[in-house]
């Protein structure tokens, strides 16, 4: 049983809270520091009534540097998995500035604090939107980067930092996990994907057609070079990407870490189009789906899919559940009466 203690930064969210499960559940002592702006305060008694020891929780922005001291002299801190900050693409696209200002100057004032307080082990919670369109598939981490818009630039421009960091601090180690498409829940947890308003992403709007809150399923175009024209993306499930940010941290953690930044890929290396996602869904749930296909989505690339080797050399880690698997599980977690 370890005794590490793992701050786990916009823990409170979706894949955080996530996160913070399997950490606790490999042994790790967590705590949450969350601004709220995006998730629920009642994160802890959700993970206690999951049968977890209850995290400490900070209600604290990741840009106030007082309160990260505070945070940081309070408790002994083994490493830290950084993943506050926002994450909406066409958000970003309208509000740039808001981006580079929550997303970098959190960053930053992260890694200072981490480095006033002798704390040099980083997970950060990176993007496969680095990427850009890809120029071949599946994509490894050699692929070329090419962000197309402000969001994916912040998280390229955030691994630089780290990097940069990494360069000049030999005994800093840090690895930035580029997500693909994380969906799903945890089995019979009450931690899920609830946006607040439209859906922004594919899964929690199937999700609300399938319950009978929204109308149809808006399909972003069928005409793309794929076998059935639609967007084909790979789907991971967010306890399997909750799982690689363990192992990441147990490799930063081991006595052997080698010093310095790695980005690696978490994706299952299987891809999945809207339409074979929109027929998984109803045999999760047993109900149809109303779709209409529309015109495609400004920015969307005909295929995104990983090559996850490089996390099953590093990290000792693949993917295990399927898409039938993240299907049942959104939905399990769709039908709580309590979800959020
Ligand atoms: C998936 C597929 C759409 C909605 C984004 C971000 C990425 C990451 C994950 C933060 C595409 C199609 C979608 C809908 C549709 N977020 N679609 N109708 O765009 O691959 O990735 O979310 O890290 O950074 O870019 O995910 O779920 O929006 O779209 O047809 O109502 O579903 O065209 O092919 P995406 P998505």
């Amino acid at each position: 049983m370890t005794s590490a203690t793992i701050l786990i930064t916009g823990g409170a969210g979706f894949i955080g809270a996530h996160v913070a499960a399997a950490l606790s559940a490999a042994g790790f002592k967590v705590v949450i520091l969350d601004n709220f702006e995006n998730s629920e305060r009642d994160v802890a008694d959700r993970l206690a009534a999951m049968g977890f020891p209850r995290p400490d929780v900070v209600d604290a922005d990741i840009r106030d540097a007082e309160a990260l001291d505070r945070v940081f002299v309070a408790l002994r801190l083994d490493a830290v998995v950084h993943m506050a900050g926002k994450k909406a693409v066409g958000e970003s696209v309208a509000d740039p500035l808001l981006y580079y200002s929550a997303n970098l100057s959190g960053a930053m004032e992260l890694l200072a604090a981490m480095t006033r307080h002798g704390v040099r082990r980083l997970a950060f919670s990176s993007s496969a939107t680095v990427y850009g369109a890809p120029e071949r598939l599946p994509i490894d981490e050699r692929a070329a980067l090419g962000p197309a818009n402000p969001y994916g630039r912040t998280k390229l421009m955030i691994e630089q930092m780290i990097g940069d960091v990494a360069a000049a601090d030999p005994a800093f180690a840090a690895i930035s996990l580029r997500y693909f498409n994380p969906v799903g829940a945890w089995r019979g947890g009450s931690i899920g994907e609830a946006p607040t308003g439209t859906p922004n992403n594919l899964f929690p709007y199937i999700a609300q057609v399938a319950d009978g809150s929204r109308a149809r399923v808006a399909v972003f175009g069928d005409d793309y070079p794929t076998p059935d024209g639609t967007g084909v993306r790979d789907y991971i499930h967010v306890v399997d990407l909750a799982r690689g940010h363990v192992a990441a941290i147990a490799r930063l953690l081991s006595p052997d870490a080698e010093p310095g930044h790695r980005a690696i890929n978490l994706g299952t290396g299987r891809g999945y189009s809207v339409l074979e996602a929109l027929a998984a869904f109803e045999r999760a749930s047993g109900r149809p789906i109303a779709r209409e296909i529309v015109a495609r989505r400004a920015g969307d690339v005909a295929a995104c899919v990983a090559d996850p080797s490089l996390a099953a050399e590093l990290l000792g880690w693949r993917a295990e559940l399927d898409l039938d698997d993240m299907c049942a599980d959104h939905w399990a977690f769709q039908l709580k009466p309590s979800r959020a």
